[in-house]
């Protein structure tokens, strides 16, 4: 692999991780350490580009009965926010109970009000090749990452983990091995695009939200890539072009499992595995798609 190095002027480092500046501080990072978990509170954790905006879609809905208003009035960012993110501390005081949030961040940095907490995770997963491919291009269409060069260099980037949050493997082994109990659930992407009514069934039950079929039906279709699209709230059409670009790509760009297919080369694949695989070895989980 090529030694990468990575924008001091766009990233900064909190305890060894990689996080964009426009949208982290150290302001923002202790503020989440200081976060104090309720017991009803949901957070939904992912590593970047396996889902999280869709989960800022889902959550507000499965935990409101299928309530239309928040994903239609309140923005993806203020409505469901990141733990991490600046926005946080500006929006915190408005959030309806039960209250719901993203984050980014790998378990080693949960704030110690979440480990005493009851406040229950859900986890998504996605293909990491996948990811790759989705972050490539999001890199591309977001001002304030860094370029990703070709393609071939963004593959040693994200392996390499000079990316923002680091290595997908860390991220994965931190939440897997985290031992929460009953606390965490574990979805996949994949699982979520099969079959988007299953998915909420299982959400639902974890939640213990026991919502109705016509409801579950009801947030499925809100919650369709064609809806969240078209959906100006979730769509990221509010922010200016300097940031997100969408002419270059859109931030809902496929929403499809395995378009991976259409990009890595054979060498790039095989690439790809062993390094994976190497860093996984030993693990006690089973990751829950091939990576051949
Ligand atoms: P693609 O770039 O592969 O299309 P995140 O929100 O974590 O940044 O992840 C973004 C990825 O999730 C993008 O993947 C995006 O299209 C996909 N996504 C978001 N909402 C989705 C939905 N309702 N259905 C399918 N994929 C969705």
């Amino acid at each position: 692999l090529r030694k990468m190095s990575i924008s001091e002027e766009m990233y900064l480092h909190y305890h060894g991780l990689i996080v964009p500046k426009e949208t982290h501080s150290y302001e923002s990072l202790e503020f989440a350490q200081g976060f104090k978990f309720e017991d009803d509170d949901v957070l939904a954790v992912t590593y970047p580009k396996s889902g999280t905006i869709w989960m800022q879609e889902i959550l507000p809905l499965v935990l409101n009965g299928g309530d239309l208003t928040p994903i239609h009035t309140i923005p993806n960012w203020e409505r469901v926010p990141w733990l991490e993110e600046k926005q946080l501390a500006r929006v915190v005081d408005k959030l309806a109970s039960p209250r719901a949030l993203v984050s980014h961040f790998p378990y080693n940095l949960m704030p110690p009000s979440f480990c005493t907490s009851k406040a229950k995770v859900i986890y998504v997963m996605r293909n990491p090749k996948d990811i790759m491919v989705s972050s490539y291009y999001f890199h591309q269409m977001a001002g304030f990452l860094e370029d990703p060069g070709t393609y071939d260099e963004f593959m040693d980037k994200f392996l390499e983990g000079k990316v923002m949050f680091g290595k997908w493997t860390d991220h994965m082994k931190s939440w897997r091995n985290s031992e929460l109990g009953d606390r965490i659930m574990y979805i996949t992407y994949e699982e979520m695009a099969q079959d988007l009514p299953a998915a909420l069934r299982r959400i639902s039950d974890f939640l213990g939200c026991n919502l109705t079929e016509e409801v579950i039906q009801k947030v499925a279709e809100h919650c369709s890539f064609k809806s969240m699209q078209n959906n100006n709230m979730s769509n990221f059409s509010l922010i200016p072009k300097v940031y997100l670009d969408h002419d270059k790509s859109p931030f809902l760009r496929k929403g499809i499992a395995g378009d991976w297919k259409n990009h890595f080369s054979s060498e790039q694949l095989t690439r790809f595995t062993s390094v994976i695989s190497k860093e996984l070895e030993g693990e006690s989980f089973s990751l829950p798609w091939s990576l051949d």
